[in-house]
């Protein structure tokens, strides 16, 4: 039986390719796996202060008309408080791009710095608007949305990415599942907070007060104890940094040497090639190899918005309320189903496969909202209406457990996928930038659809229409990227990536063409249909383990 080494693979025999063990777990990765993960936290708690808006003592102190019972504010006032949100997302979009050019020119941490700093200011300055002066109350709230924002930018570009770095190669999704698992946390913890805080004329104050500490304990940690990206070492010729710092990761493991060996070898093979090409611009994520990741990462960023869950996280509380239903206890349901269902999706994102779970995640939305309008068409009631007799009561309790249904599945697929994904796609010399442009998306659909797509939708129809609205748009877009864009990239690493990705317009010598491309994805989309699974890591061993022995 032959056996070879090729970078950091043993290969016995031509069809039985064997990987070497890899980097557990100690309390030093674990440590820094946490700051990365606390950055989901800090944009969830974002996502939940949104209802601060609604607090009496909040609009009391910006001048803001209260809202009374059972009326809904004027267009003014709802333009008004639309800047909030609004403001923070292009802040966001706006860094997001910055977070890249930095992060690949002068590494991670700095960017990770960055990004907390920003994030805690923005915090801190909103905590204390109108409190020198109560005319500039507002206007300080929204000075501190755009400083904030753009450090959420930061986070959202920094933090995918160096816990796809630096998490060992076979936790890498679940660890990102953890990113988006606080992000969850951050919204119910804000959710159950704002009831407590409503009472107190203080209460908006600490729901700022609560986004800024988790960012402060992110900058204590990266001030103290996170190590630069071993990658980014490795890129900027900084080879005895990132043994040390691999080493850290390493330690503990039995065969601790040959683990640093075999990371550094691998990535340095992804270096040469990158240095002789030259350094990545945003330009090259259209061209060359970095097309079929970016139309990969950036079309996944921009579904998980669109397939409707921020309609549900930004506006429970109203369609709960109109469909007659207690409206926080139920908006308390859904966000904690939403937290659970994610904590589900620890355990099955790295064995059932990412596009296997966005692809079902998809055909489930598609299903779900389906039957909502199926059934109101097929009823002929009016959801929102108050004083419905029995069979509107029903409908209304159909429509929402098919809300809950709804986020159950998206906590499993597209809640994590959406940010694995464009995490781990990209090559090396694009990740920051290409990461970066994924936020831009995810941003882009948050203002478009969480911000003002429901509003809009709200005033101009009905319930009923939004359904349709959505079954369209996943149908269209979401399906269509998962079926065509996405290739199958569990199990692959980082390094390997490229092969996953070996396609360009017009193709060439080692690469394949775009339309090679969409036929693979489609091809993987009717194994995962049929239930034969796609295993790409596989898949790579094995092909170059045929060029090693067709070389002996
Ligand atoms: C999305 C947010 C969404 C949240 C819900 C995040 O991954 O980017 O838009 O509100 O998940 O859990």
């Amino acid at each position: 039986m032959l056996a070879h080494k090729s970078d950091n693979r043993i290969v016995v025999g031509p069809s039985e390719p064997v990987e070497p063990e890899e980097r557990g777990l100690n309390s030093y990765t674990l440590t820094v796996l946490f700051t990365a993960i606390m950055g989901g936290l800090v944009f969830g708690l974002d996502i939940g202060t949104t209802a601060v808006l609604s607090m009496d003592y909040f609009r009391t102190a910006m001048e803001i008309p209260i809202m009374q019972p059972g009326a809904e504010d004027s267009i003014d006032v709802t333009n008004q408080l639309s800047l909030f949100a609004v403001l923070f997302h292009v802040s966001s979009l706006v860094g997001a791009p910055f977070a890249g050019q930095i992060s690949d020119k002068y590494g991670r941490k700095l960017v990770i710095i960055i990004a907390a700093t920003l994030f805690l200011a923005g915090a801190v300055w909103q905590s204390c608007a109108g409190l020198i002066s109560q005319d500039f109350a507002w206007a300080s709230i929204l000075l501190g949305r755009v400083v904030g924002g753009f450090g959420n930018g930061f986070i959202l570009t920094i933090m995918p990415v160096y816990a796809s770095e630096l998490s060992p190669a076979k936790y890498r999704g679940q660890t990102v599942t953890f990113f988006q698992l606080s992000i969850t946390a951050g919204i119910f913890i804000m959710a159950l907070a704002n009831n407590f805080l409503d009472e107190f004329v203080w209460g908006w104050r600490l729901a700022f007060v609560l986004q800024a500490f988790p960012c402060a304990l992110i900058l204590i940690l990266a001030l103290v104890v996170l190590p630069e990206s071993p990658r980014y070492l490795l890129l900027v010729d900084k080879e005895e940094s990132a043994r040390v710092a691999l080493n850290k990761l390493a330690k503990g493991c039995p065969n601790q040497t040959a683990i640093v060996d075999a990371e550094v070898s691998a990535a340095m093979e992804e270096i040469e090639r990158i240095k002789s090409v030259e350094e990545g611009t945003f330009l090259d994520l259209f061209r060359g190899e970095g097309y079929a990741p970016f139309l990969c990462g950036f079309m996944v960023a921009l579904s998980q918005n669109v397939t409707g869950v921020n309609w549900f996280m930004n506006y429970a509380t109203t369609i709960f309320d109109s469909l007659g239903y207690n409206k926080f206890a139920m908006d308390l349901v859904l966000k904690s189903l939403n937290m659970v269902a994610t904590i589900a999706a620890i355990f099955v994102v790295e064995k059932g496969g990412r596009k296997f779970l966005t692809v079902w995640g998809t055909l489930s939305v598609i299903v779900i909202f389906s039957l909502v309008a199926l059934v109101i068409v097929a009823t002929g009631v009016d959801v929102f209406s108050t004083t419905g007799d029995s069979q509107t009561s029903s409908v209304q309790l159909f429509t929402m457990i098919m809300i809950f249904i709804f986020q159950i599945v998206f906590a499993i697929s597209w809640g994590p996928l959406g940010w694995i994904v464009p995490g781990e796609v990209f090559p090396m010399r694009l990740r920051g930038k290409g990461m970066a442009m994924c936020v831009v998306a995810n941003m882009l659909t948050n203002i478009a659809l969480g911000d003002y797509g429901f509003q809009a939708l709200k005033v101009a129809t009905s319930l009923q229409f939004t359904v349709f609205i959505l079954v369209v748009m996943n149908v269209v877009i979401v399906l269509t990227t998962v079926v065509f864009l996405q290739p199958e990239t569990k199990g692959v690493s980082l390094e390997d990536m490229r092969h996953v990705f070996a396609y360009e317009r017009g193709g060439s010598e080692q690469r394949g063409t775009m339309s090679q491309f969409f036929k693979k994805n489609w091809i993987q989309t009717l194994r995962i249909l049929s239930f034969r699974g796609n295993d790409p890591k596989t898949e790579i061993l094995l092909m170059e383990n045929e060029n090693i022995v067709s070389s002996i």
